[in-house]
């Protein structure tokens, strides 16, 4: 069999990740400080696929550019191919086409994150080479998703986009495996009532024309990143696996207790941070409480507060806050702080499509 090559689609509207994603790629969003792309590259090179195509949007595409770059930091080679409308995963095969190149190739959804990497699947498809290879993976709400139903022996029957009476619990998670016969599928498909090429729909035509169409259960955990709860439990998942490494200061008056990484620079004074947690590079943590499964960025400063179970992007300041910042994610450069004195009001600076609830 040929090489297989990679597909990452890093394109899409991310709607329901607004209004991070009105200024940046959900694919950029740190998970444990690593943009959740990286995972997607990291676990196609960990499976010897080296050659990739990254699909991204006009919007933010450059983003996505500059922090892969041509993928030598990863061990690979990236090319990116633009997508002009984010008009749906078959459309994005279809953009891909000179690209693949009549290789069997991987296709990776860039916000999604799996435990187990790919190094199983890419060698279960070079054993039984099939015409498609999809992955599945039981969920409490099928009726999100799409979803497979299979024979008693596991073969798959057919695939329902968002079925209203899920026919299983088996969701179709986003790395899929693909002959290039999918491109001649896709290409034969109408737009669905949302608009959209449908990948579903192009592996179903690849199931009703007789192909050999293979599924597996997937090992461990798998989110997709798509939206504030999986972005955070993605988080929870990912620092649940830390190892522990304290490179910047912390001061005798601080705790640091667990699995807590310290970034060279960070500075820890009068604090505690229970782990699981990262601190950033250049951050600042001082007279705070930082809980588990939080995620400080890159010259973050947390003063005077309490926050846990919570993603920080970037140069943002939290201060003063008087009651603890839970299952929260804080964009790039933002200020949440208290200021002094009476009447007590509450005083924004609120993008669009921002989410604020206060107790
Ligand atoms: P989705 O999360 O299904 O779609 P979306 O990014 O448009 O988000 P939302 O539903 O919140 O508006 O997309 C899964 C992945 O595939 C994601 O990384 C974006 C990417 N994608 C493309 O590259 N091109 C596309 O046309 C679509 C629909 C998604």
């Amino acid at each position: 069999m040929e090489p297989l090559k990679g597909l990452i689609l890093s394109g899409g509207a991310g709607t329901r990740l607004r209004p991070i994603t009105h200024t940046s790629a959900k694919q950029l969003v740190p998970v444990a400080n690593k943009p959740v792309l990286f995972y997607g590259i990291e676990a196609l090179v960990d499976a010897g696929v080296k050659e990739i195509g990254i699909i991204i949007a006009p919007e933010t595409g450059d983003e996505i550019r500059e922090a892969a770059g041509d993928g030598s930091q990863f061990g690979a080679s990236i090319t990116y191919i633009v997508q002009d409308k984010p008009a749906g995963l078959a459309h994005a095969v279809l953009t891909a086409e000179e690209f693949i190149g009549g290789a069997p190739f991987v296709m990776y959804l860039g916000d999604n994150l799996l435990s187990h990497g790919l190094r199983g699947l890419v060698s279960t498809f070079a054993e039984d080479d099939p015409d498609a290879l999809i992955l599945l993976t039981p969920v409490d709400d099928p009726q999100s998703y799409g979803v497979a139903e299979l024979t008693p022996e596991g073969g798959i029957v057919r695939l329902i986009e968002k079925p209203k009476d899920p026919p299983s619990n088996l969701a179709l998670v986003g790395v899929y495996l693909f002959s290039p016969l999918i491109f001649d599928a896709a290409r034969r498909l109408e737009p669905s009532w949302r608009g959209e090429l449908e990948i579903t729909e192009a592996i179903q035509t690849l199931i009703d024309d007789g192909r050999r169409v293979q599924s597996e259960v997937v090992r461990g955990w798998w989110k997709d990143t798509g939206q504030l709860a999986d972005m955070l439990e993605a988080n929870r998942l990912v620092l649940e696996e830390v190892e522990e490494s304290i490179e910047g200061e912390v001061d005798e008056d601080s705790r640091v207790e667990g699995r807590v990484v310290i970034s060279p620079g960070a500075k820890v004074v009068r604090s505690i941070v229970r782990g699981p947690a990262v601190i950033g590079p250049g951050a600042t943590v001082e007279d705070a409480f930082i809980g588990p499964y939080t995620s400080i960025g890159d010259e973050v400063a947390v003063r005077r507060c309490e926050v846990e179970h919570s993603i920080v992007l970037a140069n943002s300041t939290v201060e003063d806050l008087g009651t603890r910042m839970e299952a929260s994610l804080l964009g790039r450069n933002v200020k949440l702080t208290r200021s002094e004195g009476l009447p007590k009001t509450l005083r924004l600076l609120v993008g669009d499509n921002s989410i604020i609830e206060i107790l």
